[in-house]
């Protein structure tokens, strides 16, 4: 073990986190469940989900026979829907592949959706102990700054040079320790502003540090552009408020979630209900009666906001394909995106007598 891994190793000891709902009771299902929460949401936010979705589905076999719409219900809030979608499939093949049981190398493990190399090392680790490296962004950053690569100047190095770094500090034992150790480090002393330097107990190794120049590693990602969208969101009610949805394709990150219809183009409302073969009489349309705006990744959508409301019920009207009905006490059930949930109960406030 080298003196890096030692000091990072013994860091971890006193600083790392210990008391993670995934870490107790330790399973490589709850192991997994956590990795993949932590993908893109920090752990004050999945330590909130974690467990409800635990008490939901408490193992691979009761994921596997959950539905899409209740596995999406669960991750309701979380985002990055793609991910629940992905945890799904992923429990189905290893009931139907692997007998219910979690496969034990990084090839396996990347074969499966969602998963890439480095959510592989951190399940293998944390789930057996394994020794397995990691590259997320937090341990690139502590790596970046302490070789000093990946900075300014003619420090680029390659993801394969960078991997390589990772797995030479990873120890043959205590593979679990030390995967924690450095994601924690990462995330709490290595920051990406105010970094505890002083503190840091490799600051006198540390080619960044010494340099005095920690704050230009690693460079930063080009920022890609602002995408402008506009979107002309519609919400179609029946007479009860029953809330036509429809379910997405299988591209982009809602895919195969269920929303609400979109007018696209120019096409109008009329238009939009003719081409599903719903009536275009016995409603009420407020076009445009909202608009809002709001950021996804690198999209700003500008959203407008058109309601119908039928004065018949949906039993009158028809069910377009793709399409479904939903009691406004059920909409709970459908694994709604929260933006999605919002739009409807605003479309409800701004259609409802007062
Ligand atoms: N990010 C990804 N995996 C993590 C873990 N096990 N602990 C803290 N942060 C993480």
């Amino acid at each position: 073990m080298d003196w890096f891994t030692a000091q990072i190793l013994q860091w971890g000891r006193i600083h790392s986190r210990k008391n993670l709902p995934w870490q107790q009771q330790r399973s490589p299902y709850r192991v997994w469940v956590s990795e993949i929460m932590l993908q893109q949401t920090q752990v004050a936010t999945v330590i909130k989900y974690f467990d409800r979705f635990i008490d939901l589905f408490p193992d691979v076999f009761s994921l596997h026979r959950a539905s899409r719409d209740e596995v999406l219900s669960a991750w309701h809030g979380l985002g990055y829907y793609r991910r629940a979608l992905n945890l799904h499939e992923t429990a189905t093949v290893i009931v139907r592949k692997h007998s219910g049981k979690f496969p034990q190398t990084i090839s396996e493990l990347c074969a499966l959706p969602g998963i890439g190399r480095s959510t592989a090392g951190s399940i293998l680790a944390a789930a057996w102990n394994t020794h397995a490296p990691i590259l997320d962004a937090n341990v690139r950053r502590v790596l970046s700054r302490f070789h000093g690569v990946n900075g300014p100047g003619l420090t680029k190095i390659s993801d394969r040079k960078l991997w390589e770094i990772a797995e030479s500090h990873t120890p043959q034992d205590f593979g679990r320790d030390y995967n924690q150790s450095i994601m924690d480090f990462g995330a709490l002393w290595c920051t990406l502003a105010k970094p505890k330097c002083a503190q840091c107990p490799v600051n006198l190794n540390c080619i960044a540090y010494q340099n005095k120049q920690v704050a230009e590693f690693p460079t930063k990602k080009r920022t890609v552009s602002v995408r402008l969208t506009t979107i002309r969101a519609c919400v179609v009610f029946d007479q009860h408020f029953d809330c036509l949805l429809r379910q997405r394709g299988s591209a982009g990150i809602y895919a195969q979630m269920w929303d609400t219809p979109e007018l696209v183009g120019r096409v109008q409302l009329r238009s939009l209900l003719q081409r599903l073969e719903l009536p275009t009489s016995d409603l009420e349309i407020l076009d445009r009666v909202d608009e809002c705006s709001y950021r996804i990744s690198n999209q700003k959508i500008s959203e407008k906001l058109t309601i119908a409301k039928y004065s018949v019920p949906s039993n009158k009207l028809g069910t377009p394909a793709n399409t479904c009905w939903t009691p406004f006490s059920a909409l709970n059930s459908k694994g709604l995106s929260v933006r999605t949930k919002k739009r409807i109960q605003l479309a409800r406030t701004l259609v409802e007598p007062k």
